[in-house]
């Protein structure tokens, strides 16, 4: 099993959400106001004639946990509906994951996580 974090556009959660539905991945955890910053460290912006450096921009992070033949199909459809070509687009993180429990049912691994 995998954990899968990406760290996305908020704007490009829709599309994110439309290419898991049509690869069949229809469980996800959504954390919609993370904030962060990539290799650009940020950007500087002028307030009131003062530059500051605003280096934490708003990003959608995104958990999914799968068993390990979904990793592909799950991260290539964060990257079709992800990917404007730009800086900032975003990025994926997977993780070993070492167990999953249904909290209803007392299932683990395989069969809670699906
Ligand atoms: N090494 C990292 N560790 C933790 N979070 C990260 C890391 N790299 C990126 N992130 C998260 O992913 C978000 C998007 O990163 P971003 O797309 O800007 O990556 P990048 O490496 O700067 O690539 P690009 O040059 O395409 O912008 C960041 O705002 C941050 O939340
Ligand atoms: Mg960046």
């Amino acid at each position: 099993m995998k954990l899968i974090i990406a760290y996305i556009q908020p704007d490009k959660l829709n599309s994110v959400k439309e290419e898991l539905f049509k690869a069949d991945v229809s469980k996800l955890s959504v954390v919609a106001n993370a904030v962060g910053c990539g290799k650009q460290k940020g950007y500087t912006e002028a307030y009131r004639g003062i530059v500051t450096e605003i280096n934490l921009r708003p990003k959608t992070r995104i958990e999914i946990a799968v068993n390990d033949e979904f990793v592909k199909v799950t991260t290539d459809a964060i990257v079709k509906g992800a990917r404007s070509g730009k800086i900032g687009d975003g990025k994926i993180f997977i993780i070993p994951l070492e167990e999953c429990i249904r909290i209803r049912t007392g299932e683990t691994g395989q069969e809670a996580i699906g």
